[in-house]
């Protein structure tokens, strides 16, 4: 794995998707113990598509289940679709089949939303409740999630904020219902502000469709796409790619290995 630095970003680059949910794994399980070792809990936020399922997959094998300390771990989603959990499209199935069902996690560990598929506007209300009590906080303050993951669309989308839709806008609320033109469907997204609280943010890139997306959020200046406004004002923001995602990214000299 190679470690290049664009625009003051740290972007780690393997070789291939295998590598890079190896490469991810390690660093969920380092920064799962560096968490409890420090605070006694974990708290992170999981992406949905299909990037990070194998990253899934490989923290429910032995190798690497054994060593994350899944019972002081909260999982939560950083967004959802509006179905109901047992469709095809959504985020908490696929963990539950790639994750969830192959390790020992307490049940109310796992936040999964509740009631997107019949009234979002509520589901995400309710999201934030949770959040708060999981958390233990009040009134302004916001949480700070030890890890999000993240995934970057083809059109620079990331969790579930959409170029030019209402939630970029959004600078109170930690998670909304937001309206995707382009699906003709309501969302469940953690806003800019939820994500921006972060310890550390990591975005996982990979395959042949992010290679035009990702030179233009990594390089262009200006905020052009929704994944360039994730900024953790006090924390880290790293990246995971793999070589094909990286293709046509001009890389300064390498950073080292
Ligand atoms: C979702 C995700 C979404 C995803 C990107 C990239 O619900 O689909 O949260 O933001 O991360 O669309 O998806 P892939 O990793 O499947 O390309």
């Amino acid at each position: 794995m190679d470690t290049v630095i664009v625009n003051q970003q740290s972007i780690f680059v393997c070789e291939n998707r295998d590598e890079l949910s190896r490469s991810l794994a390690e660093m969920f399980v380092n920064l799962a113990n560096e968490a409890v070792k420090r605070q006694d809990r974990f708290t992170v936020a999981l992406s949905g598509g299909s990037t990070p399922k194998s990253l899934y997959s490989l923290l429910a094998q032995p190798e690497y289940s054994t060593r994350v300390p899944w019972a002081k771990t909260h999982l939560f989603w950083g967004d959802e679709r509006c179905v109901t959990h047992d469709s095809p499209e959504s985020n908490y199935k696929m963990v539950r089949e790639s994750l969830l069902s192959k390790i020992q996690i307490p049940a109310d560990h796992v936040h999964p939303t509740t009631g997107q598929d019949i009234e979002p506007d509520r589901a995400a209300r309710d999201y934030e409740e949770v959040l708060k009590l999981v958390f233990q906080i009040s009134g302004e303050a916001i949480p700070r999630f030890d890890l999000i993951l993240l995934g970057l669309g083809p059109d620079g989308h990331t969790a579930s904020l959409f170029p030019g839709s209402e939630a970029l806008k959004e600078s109170k609320r930690l998670v909304v219902a937001n309206y995707v033109e382009k699906f003709k469907s309501d969302r469940i997204t953690f806003t800019l502000s939820l994500l921006n609280s972060a310890a550390h943010v990591i975005f996982m890139v990979s395959g042949e469709d992010k290679k035009e997306i990702l030179p233009q959020v990594l390089q262009s200046g200006q905020a052009a796409y929704p994944a360039q406004l994730v900024r953790p004002k006090d924390g880290k923001l790293e990246w995971y790619v793999d070589q094909v995602a990286m293709e046509k990214v001009n890389r300064p000299a390498l950073a080292g290995p």
